[in-house]
């Protein structure tokens, strides 16, 4: 071996700068966390008035007529008419019309969950949003909780992981037991290509039974999100689900506290290496997202007392 050779750079390696980012983060992360309700009231109604989350964020029978224009977040110029048949698949009423929980936990997928021991504080909050179909199981229960009422999946991971749902179905139905009688939360008329596969998702789990309950993200909503966040300085192609769901979490909940938000390679308090994801070290698509942009704006909010973010270990 050549000892002059330097190895190939490991995929979680810390990350250049990180130091200084870090440092940054933990000067502005007040252990001695508050929550400062006219901050919080004032950003719920700013997000109640524009973008309507609370009775627009689902499509439901009620607020999408057969007959009506969807247009897509994600494709501006493409827009769908809702025949009968797509109509079917809508739910009835909103899930969240009328309805306030107390506390809830926003759970992001970022390695910094790993040996959290967060599982028990996450599972006692009153309504717990995850994304993406995480894993829950076999050893992540203690660090991540199990208790899932409203779970999202971007439909590249039925693509990925369930051949499209163009053949067998079971094994994509079996791994939805897992979030029991939960929303699971698709975003259908983002893209052209996501809306027949989230239709045979929805298929699916009719016609096995599966007690989840399969609704759509409204692009009307999502686009709304879009324009009020880029009002508030985030410059990105696509919002990323965890500071989606966060949003909808502020304006559904008294108490938000996000576990699981941490876009950097390196532990903010041990400073030893992470891997992206609690589960693996896949990594996000830098094009689409400005996750560090994300989380600078989720750390104003927190240091303003509007909802709780948490990076420490739960021991
Ligand atoms: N997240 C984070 N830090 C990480 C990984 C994820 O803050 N290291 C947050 C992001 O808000 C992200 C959410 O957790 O949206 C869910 O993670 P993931 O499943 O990785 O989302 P992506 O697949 O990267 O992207 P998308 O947001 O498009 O679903």
């Amino acid at each position: 071996t050549n000892p002059q050779k330097k190895s190939a750079p490991q995929p979680s390696d810390p990350c250049k700068g990180c130091r200084e980012i870090i440092d940054n983060v933990i000067e502005r992360y007040s252990q001695t966390w508050k929550k400062k309700e006219d901050n919080y009231q004032n950003f719920r109604s700013q997000l109640n008035s524009k973008c309507r989350g609370f009775n627009k964020a689902i499509i439901t029978q009620a607020n999408t007529p057969v007959g009506s224009k969807l247009v897509y977040d994600g494709e501006k110029r493409r827009s769908l008419q809702v025949t009968p048949a797509i109509f079917s698949t809508f739910v009835k009423e909103h899930p969240f019309s009328n309805k306030t929980w107390g506390t809830c936990a926003v759970v992001g997928n970022g390695g910094i969950l790993t040996n959290s021991s967060c599982g028990q504080t996450i599972d006692s909050a009153q309504f717990v949003i995850r994304c993406n179909l995480p894993p829950l199981k076999n050893g992540y229960e203690k660090h991540v909780g199990i208790k899932t009422d409203l779970v999202t999946a971007n439909p590249s991971i039925l693509v990925e992981k369930y051949g499209a749902l163009m053949g067998h179905r079971r094994p994509f139905v079996d791994s939805l037991y897992t979030y029991g009688n939960s929303l699971l939360l698709l975003p259908a008329f983002s893209f052209g290509h996501n809306t027949p596969v989230s239709l045979r998702a929805a298929y699916t789990i009719e016609d096995f039974g599966s007690p989840i309950k399969p609704v759509f993200f409204n692009p009307e909503y999502l686009q709304r999100l879009a324009v009020f966040w880029r009002s508030q300085g985030l410059r990105a192609v696509r919002l990323s689900t965890g500071i989606i769901m966060a949003s909808l979490a502020l304006e559904l909940c008294a108490d938000v506290h996000l576990y699981g938000f941490w876009p950097f390679s390196t532990h903010p308090h041990g400073f030893h290496p992470l891997t992206n994801h609690y589960y693996d070290d896949r990594k996000t698509k830098m094009k689409f997202h400005a996750m560090p942009a994300e989380f600078d704006l989720l750390l104003r909010l927190h240091s303003q007392g509007v909802l709780r973010l948490h990076l420490g270990d739960c021991r």
